[in-house]
């Protein structure tokens, strides 16, 4: 965590029929509210909602992986229920889109982190390191 907000690729799919478009609109200083969008569509703009900075589209703040593994579902839409599933976004399911973070363009037509499955197990393992045996204790939490 880093108290910073990037867009990954996780739902960017949604947006794409409408998203030349919006920008369209936007640029002509209309406001976001005169434009037609679904539900799924208006959480997938993030950041940009706060902002109305169109380079904000689709970013969303890094959550802390402070006890991580007690923590599914994960992403703004708890999409993923598993750390495996996770791993599996970042090594082949990121979505391209104008607004995705640098670090996650591997090549012109290739997206993610290049990552084997050796390298998802290990991550996975360290992510588990993460866990507060205190919060482990905590009643509230006691069927995990
Ligand atoms: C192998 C490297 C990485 C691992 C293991 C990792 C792990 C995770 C996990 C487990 C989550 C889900 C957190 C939750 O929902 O509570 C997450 C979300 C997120 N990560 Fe990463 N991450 C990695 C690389 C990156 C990079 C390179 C960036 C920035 C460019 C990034 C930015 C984010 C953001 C913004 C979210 C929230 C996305 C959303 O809410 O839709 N991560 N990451």
């Amino acid at each position: 965590m880093d108290n910073r907000f990037y867009n990954i690729g996780v739902g960017a799919k949604s947006l794409e029929p409408v998203l030349k478009n919006l920008i369209k609109h936007l640029k002509q200083e209309k406001t976001i509210d005169e434009f037609a969008l679904t539900q799924q569509q208006i959480s997938e703009l993030g950041r940009f909602k706060h902002t109305q900075i169109i380079e904000d589209i689709g970013k969303f703040k890094t959550p802390t992986l402070r006890n991580i593994s007690l923590t599914a579902p994960y992403m703004h839409d708890g999409r993923f229920w598993t750390l495996d599933d996770v791993l599996d976004h970042y090594q082949s399911g990121v979505q391209n889109n104008p607004t995705l973070d640098p670090q996650l363009k591997l090549s012109d037509t290739e997206f993610g982190i290049s990552l084997t499955d050796d390298d998802k197990t290990k991550i996975i393992q360290f992510l588990h390191t993460l866990t507060d045996q205190d919060f482990l204790e905590d009643r509230r939490f006691a069927e995990f």
